[in-house]
């Protein structure tokens, strides 16, 4: 990546000063910004102590990690497949080993496989929500214990628009599995509040990240075609970006948010409040 893109408020940095943030789907899919990498480029870029970058694809991971190092904060990366109990635990060990502490669990990693009932095969239904929603509780299984010795935690969980609607797109393990991380969230939320940790929940609507160009074009004739049907779709007239839900993250993760716990905050320009 050549360019580094400027945050677009500069003055406010410092949100989440001296944090350790756990970041599951660090990378991106593709070249550029995703959600999960934009995150975790805010998240250091707004003081935490370091940024533990995990993904399947070490190469990935490496590029978001290298990324924060260049611009002189603190980043390692972990490779881990989040569906997996013994991936998931050896990088919770090992971020505490290193750092004593996880104060910000972010579960980004998400992927989609289109198909209603009928076309979509049993093993995708698996795969989507092991990768979904398990990977969600096993990370919680696994830093739960850590932020409850800590009295003070926060977990921001990625889902989606799709959580909480039916899109164009036919996707049924993708709605199913997005609708399951907000209430497995909110019970988290419910569950925890008087241990002093947080939980709650971001729904990117229409985003113009990498992961569209490779899991989403194929519904279209074109790239272009795919660009200006969601950008239509938008209320806003354009499609959010990975940074918008970077911020999001930031500010929920943040002392700033001491007394929400339990949200599901829609971050689509408004693509929530209208039928289509
Ligand atoms: N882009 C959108 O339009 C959009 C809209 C709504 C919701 N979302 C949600 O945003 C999240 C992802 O956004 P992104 O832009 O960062 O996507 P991305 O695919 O670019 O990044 C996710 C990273 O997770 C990694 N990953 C995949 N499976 C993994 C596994 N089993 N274990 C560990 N790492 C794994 C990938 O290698 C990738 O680097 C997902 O939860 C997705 O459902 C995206």
């Amino acid at each position: 990546m050549s360019a580094s893109p400027s945050s677009p408020n500069p003055d406010r940095r410092g949100r989440v000063q001296d944090k350790v943030v756990l970041l599951m789907g660090a990378g991106s899919c593709g070249p550029g910004f995703g959600n999960g990498r934009a995150s975790a480029i805010t998240y250091a870029r707004e003081g935490a102590r370091a940024v533990v970058c995990v993904d399947i694809v070490p190469a990935f991971g490496e590029e978001t990690a290298a990324f924060i190092r260049n611009e002189g904060h603190e980043a390692v990366m972990m490779q881990a497949d989040v569906t997996v109990n013994a991936d998931v635990q050896r990088v919770v060990a090992d971020t505490i080993a290193r750092y004593g502490r996880i104060d910000v669990l972010h579960n980004n990693v998400g992927i989609t496989a289109m198909g209603g009932p009928e076309e979509e095969t049993l093993e995708s239904w698996h795969h989507v929500m092991d990768t979904n929603v398990t990977a969600h509780f096993l990370a919680a299984k696994h830093v739960l214990p850590h932020m409850v010795r800590q009295g003070k935690g926060a977990i921001v969980n990625i889902s989606s628009l799709a959580g909480l609607r039916v899109t164009p797109y036919p996707y049924s393990s993708y709605y199913a599995s997005k609708a399951a991380v907000i209430h497995f969230s909110t019970h988290v939320a419910a569950q925890y509040a008087r241990q002093g940790i947080r939980s709650n929940t971001i729904c990117p609507g229409l985003m113009n990240t990498p992961l569209i160009h490779i899991q989403i074009a194929g519904q279209y004739p074109s790239t272009q075609a795919m660009i200006d049907a969601r950008n239509a779709m938008s209320p806003t007239g354009r499609m959010g970006e990975g940074w918008d839900i970077a911020h999001a993250a930031v500010f929920l993760a943040s002392d700033e948010a001491a007394f929400i716990n339990g949200v599901v905050l829609p971050v689509d320009g408004g693509q929530h409040t209208i039928a289509r």
